[in-house]
């Protein structure tokens, strides 16, 4: 007789049918904001286009801005026009402006705040948003703790019975890791942590949840997936974008923290995690938590890592300035636009393999990709003639654009002789789905409202990484200017120095 082991940790639910959110409503600070605008409310549009909100829904924005109702209305219609991933739809939006309301006010302004209780006491009466309610904090981090003390003040943080309240956090979740622990102290004195949603974006793409299903829904790769085949894993994320306009975050922060902190150590996680027990959240973040308690930087960093500064150059045709031309950053400003480090994954399963990380501004061009790049083959029955130009296999997750995955091998070159050349088998999205991908914030902002925390990255995933940047960052402090490259190049010629002393080189995307 057979016997189903049922799995405790598995929800039942056909997880190919989307969900709908219940009753509820987000209010958003920061709310006059580039994100907002670009992302936050078109997604929202794309959601409720594509039947995923409650009829009720409701959107409050609250800044100091003079605005009424009908503006903020105006300002999400506009943005939605402009930005929206799926077609305009009048009746979609008709149904969603309803649900739209503005507050006025500064974030120390209690008055302000106890209008936003009444706001929300009423959109449950009229819109039946039964008292659940979500606030994003698209603010500079600075404000978070007096916004997070207001909803304290005016219990706002605190739900009624059968009711949830949540908080979502847009990065940088602090700036070395004392201010994020700090940080989470003050969220977690208000919000309980299931209640915390960080927002890595990254998570939201397509290509990032296929890392997971091409690994543990396939027989192909897991097995060699490991150091006994697998000679590095190089992540690249490339942006030809300067830095023109967004001084005001970017100086003193710069690439390591703005990118590599969160979107490329959560990218790391991904690839080296164990298969968790289920799809689960708490059994995902339980292995990716994992993984990163056995990420370290490997040293001596002067040799390891590599940061540089952009100047002037041409870019698609068109000059370009330097950072230090860029409005807004000091005229001496040491912020690194590109940075590169080594990590170890102190596992049995990736003992002895380098990861190698970079990310830069102004770079060739934009591309975000995850290589996985295997040993050479034990031995080559060929003369060596034959497979001179023979490199090394390697997996290519393409995250962005022309989103993929590219498997690179040695083929014979056709004719009579014997000569093996690289050759590559692609996967694309646009050939083999007709559906297009929803946007990262599609994604996210629907799972914080269905309350599904798996691509949130928890409090002390957040310690974490930065645990193992700081010492990074630290050295670099007391090492002085970073070298400068030419826009429109691939980095600074330490980031080259930095593989080539083992023997590699960093992939051409
Ligand atoms: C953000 C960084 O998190 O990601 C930006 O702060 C960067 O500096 C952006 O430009 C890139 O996002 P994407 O989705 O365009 O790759």
């Amino acid at each position: 007789m057979t016997r189903t082991i049922q799995n405790p940790l598995r929800d039942e639910r056909d997880k190919r049918l989307p969900t709908i959110a219940g009753p509820c409503g987000l209010v958003i600070f920061g709310v006059t904001g580039d994100l907002s605008r670009k992302k936050l409310m078109p997604a929202i549009y794309d959601l409720a286009n594509r039947g995923l909100l409650p009829p009720g829904f409701s959107l409050v924005g609250f800044a100091r801005r003079d605005w009424a109702d009908q503006d903020f209305s105006k300002v999400v219609h506009d943005a939605v026009k402009q930005y929206a991933r799926t077609p305009f739809r009048e009746s979609v939006w008709d149904r969603l402006a309803e649900g739209c309301r503005f507050v006025q006010g500064a974030f120390d302004d209690d008055g302000a705040f106890d209008n936003l209780c009444t706001t929300i006491n009423d959109l449950d009466q009229i819109r039946g948003t039964a008292g659940n309610h979500a606030f994003y904090l698209s603010i500079p981090p600075a404000a978070f703790p007096v916004v997070i003390k207001q909803l304290a003040r005016t219990g706002l943080a605190k739900p009624g019975a059968d009711q949830w309240r949540r908080v979502v956090i847009e990065k940088p979740f602090g700036h070395d890791l004392a201010s994020a622990k700090q940080l989470n102290k003050i969220v977690n004195d208000v919000f309980p942590e299931e209640s915390v949603f960080r927002i890595d974006h990254y998570l939201g793409k397509e290509t990032v949840q296929n890392i997971l299903a091409l690994r543990f829904a396939n027989q192909l790769f897991e097995p060699i997936w490991n150091g006994n085949y697998v000679d590095h894993i190089q992540i690249t994320m490339a942006e030809d974008i300067g830095l023109g306009g967004r001084a005001g975050y970017y100086d003193g922060i710069g690439a390591a923290r703005d990118v590599i902190q969160n979107h490329l150590l959560q990218l790391l996680a991904l690839v080296t995690m164990e298969e968790p027990v289920s799809f689960e959240p708490r059994a995902v973040r339980a292995e990716k938590a994992k993984v990163l308690a056995a990420t370290t930087p490997v040293e001596p960093f002067a040799e390891t890592t590599a940061r540089g500064q952009y100047t002037g150059g041409w870019q698609g045709g068109q000059k370009v300035p330097g950072l230090l031309q860029e409005e807004g950053f000091a005229k001496d400003s040491i912020t690194e636009t590109f940075a590169a480090i080594t990590l170890a994954v102190e596992t049995r399963r990736w003992a002895g393999v380098p990861f190698y990380l970079r990310t830069g501004k102004r770079l060739g061009r934009r591309v975000t990709e995850i290589a996985v790049v295997f040993k050479r083959a034990p031995h080559l029955p060929f003369d060596a003639t034959a497979t001179e130009e023979l490199g090394q296999n390697a997996l290519v997750f393409r995250v962005q654009p022309d989103e993929g995955v590219t498997m690179r091998f040695g083929s014979k070159v056709p004719g009579s002789t014997m000569e093996v050349r690289d050759v590559s088998m692609d996967f694309s999205y646009g050939h083999s789905f007709t559906e297009s991908s929803p946007e990262a914030y599609e994604r996210l902002i629907l799972d914080m409202l269905l309350g599904e925390p798996s691509l949130f990255p928890m409090n002390d995933e957040v310690e974490r990484s930065w645990e193992i940047l700081d010492p990074i960052i630290k050295a670099w402090r007391s090492s002085g200017r970073p070298e400068p490259y030419q826009a429109g190049t691939w980095g600074p010629d330490s980031a080259t120095r930095m593989l080539s002393r083992t023997g590699r080189h960093w992939r051409r995307p």
